[in-house]
């Protein structure tokens, strides 16, 4: 077989700076060692997200310039609108400036104190809307999703014997929707299939409870489908995809990731009644329902970028660079999820550093060190991100130790791919020198993003 090609040419560039292991051992220490407190500019491949971060097409930035800025009925709502219509088959379109807003919405619109969302694994901000809310945010993954070095095509479906169980336990009443997320980021953006869905909202439907689909990368998800599911080998990405939604209530999306776009997200329902009372909370919090938290020019782009996102050779490209890096990397014993998901590689910190204990955070350690071996920023997800503390106020670890490369879309060549794979390689060889690290300060929530980290000698 031919090397797969990205297939666009490049005709505007943005510079990266290169630096010396001095200067990043400078930034990290000034960064207290948490790589969300360095400068981007410092950081000369970005694989903290792939939220936000990919480039636009020659076809976005000129429906860019077609951005009608009316404050009701614009040209570029009717555009959006009836793209995510073509799309998600659903009734009731409602714009949000990002997908945690759509989340937000949801919650606060459906969820009553002491219910209960099950999800397949909630995101971190999915499950803080719904404990916002006052729910108890449950994941249902299925086993083989839970174990890193497990080969199986869907490792992101939800369990069904624990959602029947889940009903049982606390009734069905106090579900007032079971959530399902395409694909599965937590746990390493791996897909859901078909079947699964389909399994899911029959279950559901026997208890009138809604099914809710996060559907952040449901284009890479429908690729999955595609590749992976008996019956779909000719089906175009838009059919695939508008069967995932047909057995949805309703829908939360991030048009930061399989929107193709910078900014932007929406909600979608088929309920008139849900649909009225999401936009008198709409109005509330981001706008008139016809722009919501976006520029007449942000709706253009996602109607452009989220048609992009189900082209077919797009998606071939996309998954060949995430398995480009795998293939680098496997035949050296790095570990790491397997199979690879659709948006990033994540690495098994704990495999890959077994002499740094759980709580000295195996993650932030190798997050540090692919920093200072080469200037790539990619993030923990552990015991840091996932932080959690028994009833005697004790820290627990996380049950998994990862670390996530996320891949922001059509932005990086494969040179950056091998250059990314060189370093990794070398912080694998020298793994021992991988130091653990202690907090030394941590706020109250989302300790992540802010804490500050020492290595522990
Ligand atoms: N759901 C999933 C599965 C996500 O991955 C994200 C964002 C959201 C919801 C929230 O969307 O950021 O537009 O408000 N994930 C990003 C990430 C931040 O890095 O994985 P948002």
């Amino acid at each position: 077989m031919r090397t797969i090609i990205e297939p666009f040419r490049i005709k505007m560039t943005e510079p990266i700076k290169v630096t010396t292991r001095q200067y990043r051992q400078r930034a990290l220490t000034g960064a207290h060692y948490n790589v969300f407190l360095l400068d981007a500019e410092d950081c000369c491949i970005d694989l903290l997200t792939d939220s936000g971060t990919g480039a636009m097409s020659s076809n976005q930035w000129a429906a860019l310039m077609l951005g009608d800025e009316s404050y009701a009925g614009s040209k570029s709502w009717k555009k959006f609108e009836s793209t995510v219509k073509k799309i998600t088959g659903m009734r009731h379109v409602l714009p949000t400036h990002q997908g945690r807003a759509a989340e937000g919405i949801l919650a606060q619109v459906l969820v009553k104190k002491g219910q209960v969302i099950p999800n397949n694994s909630h995101f971190d901000t999915t499950r803080a809307n719904m404990e916002f809310a006052g729910a108890l945010a449950v994941d249902l993954l299925c086993a083989e999703g839970m174990q890193p070095a497990r080969i199986a095509p869907f490792k992101g479906n939800m369990d069904t014997d624990r959602l029947k169980g889940c009903i049982r336990q606390y009734g069905p009443e106090n579900i007032p929707f079971c959530m399902i997320t395409v694909t599965n980021n937590t746990g390493g953006g791996q897909p859901v299939s078909m079947a699964n869905i389909r399994e899911v909202k029959t279950i559901l439907s026997e208890h009138n409870i809604p099914l809710v689909i996060d559907a952040c990368r449901f284009a890479e998800n429908a690729y999955f489908i595609r590749e992976r599911e008996d019956g779909y080998a000719d089906t175009t990405l838009l059919k695939i995809a508008g069967e995932m939604f047909s057995y949805a209530d309703a829908a939360t999306m991030s048009c930061k990731k399989d929107g193709l776009a910078n900014i932007g997200g929406f909600l979608v329902c088929n309920d008139d009644r849900w649909a009225e009372q999401f936009k008198n909370m709409l109005i509330l919090r981001e706008g008139f329902p016809t722009y919501g938290g976006l520029a007449g020019r942000d709706l253009e782009v996602i109607a452009v970028g989220l048609m992009e996102a189900l082209d077919y050779d797009y998606q071939v490209y996309r998954h060949a660079t995430v398995q480009y890096l795998r293939k680098k990397l496997s035949p050296l014993g790095v570990p790491m999820v397997r199979p690879v998901g659709g948006h990033a590689v994540f690495l098994d910190a704990r495999a890959f550093a077994p002499h740094v204990p759980p709580l000295q955070y195996p993650g932030i350690g190798l997050v540090n060190a692919i920093y200072l071996e080469g200037g790539i920023r990619c993030v923990e997800l552990g015991s840091v991100m996932f932080g959690k503390f028994d009833e005697q106020g004790k820290e627990v670890a996380a049950p998994l130790e990862l670390v996530r490369l996320a891949f922001p879309r059509r932005v990086y060549t494969q040179s950056h791919f091998d250059y990314l794979a060189e370093v990794i390689e070398n912080v694998w060889n020298h793994r021992d020198a991988i130091n653990g690290f202690r907090l030394v300060y941590q706020p109250k929530f989302l300790r992540h993003f802010t804490g500050r980290f020492e290595p522990v000698e």
